[in-house]
């Protein structure tokens, strides 16, 4: 017959496992008196690891593929704007295009898209229709900076004031008759001066 002390060492006690080592104790599973908190263990922990950097990976690839197949921006400020037909315009128009930020201005040469931030500080320049002309194009009309005073013509030239260039440009696309702006900060034109070279003849 065993005695207490044989049962303590070679045999399953009468009443539960009491510490880590004992049979019947899973791996990692809690512990009376071994400590507090609940032991997770190293391969699940690394599991998660594996899996949460998988995961990430894939949605900044869901993220990149849907970027680019998403439509392009068209018809605001961004994308590309719509003026209307080329038969529209006749020689000396300004057109405000309001959801290009710019005005669409016929010159003999062709057309231009002038971004209404002036060159200066960024003010919105209006459009003048009715003060007198910087151009030989047309009798009136100028652009006029109320901030400081900067005028241009329709060309964007300075003509006065504290601007220190003309006014900036939009790239712009004719096809089929119509006209179209690209607008938007990155598709700006800066030019140093106006001239013939930076006009968008009609095609
Ligand atoms: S912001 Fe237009 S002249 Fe200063």
């Amino acid at each position: 017959m065993a005695t207490d002390q044989q049962e303590g060492l070679f045999a399953p006690r009468a009443s539960g496992p009491t510490g880590v080592g004992d049979p019947g104790i899973a791996v990692g599973a809690p512990v009376a008196g071994a400590g507090r908190g609940i032991r997770i263990p190293r391969r699940l922990v690394l599991r998660w690891g594996l899996w949460g950097m998988i995961l990430t990976v894939l949605g900044q690839m869901s993220g990149c593929f849907v970027g680019f197949v998403w439509p392009k921006k068209v018809g605001a400020f961004g994308g590309l704007v719509t003026a209307g037909e080329v038969a529209d315009f006749q020689v000396g128009d300004v057109k405000l295009l309001r959801e290009g930020k710019c005005y669409v201005t016929r010159v003999p040469e062709g057309f231009l898209a002038l971004w209404w931030k002036c060159p200066h500080l960024g003010c919105t320049v209006p459009w003048r229709a009715d003060d007198p002309s910087e151009d030989a194009i047309a009798s009136a009309g100028r652009f006029n900076c109320p901030c400081h005073g900067s005028i241009y013509d329709r060309y964007g030239q300075i003509v006065a004031g504290p601007a220190p260039r003309p006014m900036d440009l939009f790239p712009i696309v004719i096809e089929g008759g119509t006209v179209r702006v690209q607008t938007g900060p990155t598709t700006v034109v800066v030019r140093a001066r106006s001239d013939s070279m930076e006009q968008f003849p009609v095609q």
